[in-house]
């Protein structure tokens, strides 16, 4: 009896931690990452072009959003899920609180240093340092981990693959800190100031994006997709190829050798996809109980982000000459793929992470999916017209297309906190009855 409710204890803490990380991402994801995000764009189009806009602005939002928002996600639910299976450990907990500080601290140093330059000298590594040890204190914490072999949801057997392609994923995300910290003692010591080197910064962006997010989504796609879309189980030896074509993808891209790193990543991409079944006919219906009917086509539109992110960047390898085929392939890629999945899968399974909770409002969801897909295709082509000069008209549509962005931002947001603030159904159920008793 005792034991039973020492694992309900438990598993309420863990719950109250991946909720706080959640939260944080949010914040980071909105108020350091959306607005500047929206700010530097508007500020791009006033002046038809990004020499008058600092490059550390730029990065401080792209750094919130890739480490302050989809990093605090990872760990969050890594901890969350890793320490559940690993058979409620009991150090987790202070341990997740302890990473959270030291990434909440360290994220935000990044971004006020970015922006102020105060000390920036000395508090650039330190932010690094500070992210690198909250993510060593989650590897420490997750690593050895063993998944049982189960079922995967009614009639489902999933393959342990998905955990190799996340532990593939989570390399790459110690690899991003690794190359952050370098970059940043580099910047910290021969820099003029706290922006990494634009050729660098592309080099970087490369290993930030396709080597962690993107690796990590294949994995919990690999995991999750049979069961929520009801697809056939991952061909196994096509995702090891796909990760395999990725990484070589990842060091042409280190080694700036662009034309084979975008040709691979097309290649990575389009394999990744074959490999998980995303556009084949689903053997059982979805699972759609509490999200929005459209669940499935925005997974699947998802996935045209990546191979269109791919080709994008492709063909910035051949023609680019002002930044906007690159700009585009990058945005395809952050706001199309990674963040159309994050809204898609997110609003599926964070509410029952977070404390066995039902997803506020579907048509919210529906709602911040749509417009993140109609501001992100805006965006990708009206990027291409304006920046590379062949339709300047479109200058005029990239302002329209961060606020259309930053409304499914918030609308995401929104939703997610007014599902934190709801009371969970089997308490509602407990007070009831105890208010009957
Ligand atoms: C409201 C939505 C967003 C707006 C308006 C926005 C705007 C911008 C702008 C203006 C740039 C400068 C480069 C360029 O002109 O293309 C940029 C770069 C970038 N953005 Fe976004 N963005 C948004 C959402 C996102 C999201 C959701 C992510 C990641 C998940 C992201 C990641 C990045 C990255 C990594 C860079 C490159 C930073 C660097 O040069 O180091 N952005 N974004």
């Amino acid at each position: 009896m005792q034991d039973i409710e020492a694992i309900k204890q438990h598993e309420a803490a863990l719950q109250r931690s991946v909720t706080v990380w959640i939260v944080t991402g949010l914040l980071f994801m909105l108020l350091p990452g959306t607005f500047l995000g929206a700010w530097n764009l508007i500020s791009i189009s006033d002046e038809h072009g990004a020499a008058h806009v600092d490059p550390a602005w730029i990065q401080a939002h792209g750094h919130a959003q890739i480490f302050g928002w989809i990093g605090a996600f990872i760990l969050g639910i890594g901890f969350y899920s890793l320490s559940k299976m690993r058979g409620m450990a009991p150090f987790a907990i202070s341990r997740a609180w302890t990473s959270w500080v030291l990434w909440t601290a360290g994220v935000g140093l990044r971004w006020a240093t970015n922006l102020w330059r105060w000390h920036w000298r000395l508090t650039l590594p330190v932010s690094a340092i500070l992210e690198l040890a909250a993510f060593i204190l989650f590897f420490l914490t997750v690593r050895g981990h063993r998944s049982e072999k189960g079922p995967g949801g009614a009639g489902v057997q999933i393959s342990r693959t998905w955990i190799g392609i996340v532990v593939a994923g989570t390399l790459g995300f110690l690899l991003s800190l690794l190359a952050n910290l370098a970059a940043a003692l580099h910047s910290a010591f021969y820099g003029a100031g706290p922006a990494v080197a634009p050729g660098l910064d592309a080099r970087l962006l490369a290993l930030f994006t396709w080597a962690f997010p993107v690796v990590t989504i294949w994995g919990f796609s690999a995991r999750w997709l049979p069961t929520f879309l009801g697809l056939s189980n991952p061909d196994d030896r096509l995702l090891k190829t796909a990760v395999v074509i990725n990484t070589a993808a990842v060091l042409c891209a280190l080694g700036a050798w662009w034309l084979p790193a975008t040709a691979l990543f097309a290649a990575g991409a389009i394999t990744a996809s074959a490999g998980l079944h995303i556009f084949a006919r689903p053997e059982r219906p979805p699972k759609i109980v509490g999200v929005h009917a459209t669940f499935p086509l925005f997974v699947r539109i998802a996935y045209v982000w990546l191979v269109a992110s791919a080709c994008i960047s492709l063909s910035a390898a051949l023609w680019d000459r002002a930044g906007g085929l690159w700009g585009a392939s990058r945005h395809a890629l952050t706001v199309g793929f990674i963040s159309t999945m994050v809204f898609a899968i997110g609003q599926r399974v964070l509410p029952a992470f977070c404390g066995m909770r039902v997803l506020f409002s579907p048509r919210l969801m529906f709602a911040a999916l749509a417009f993140l897909n109609i501001g992100c295709f805006l965006r990708v082509g009206s990027e291409i017209g304006a920046y590379e000069g062949y339709l300047p008209a479109l200058w005029s549509v990239l302002p329209f297309s961060a606020i259309i962005e930053m409304t499914a931002m918030t609308l995401f947001a929104v939703n997610l906190f007014l599902t934190f603030g709801q009371v969970p159904p089997h308490l509602r159920s407990q007070q009831k009855a105890a208010e009957v008793g």
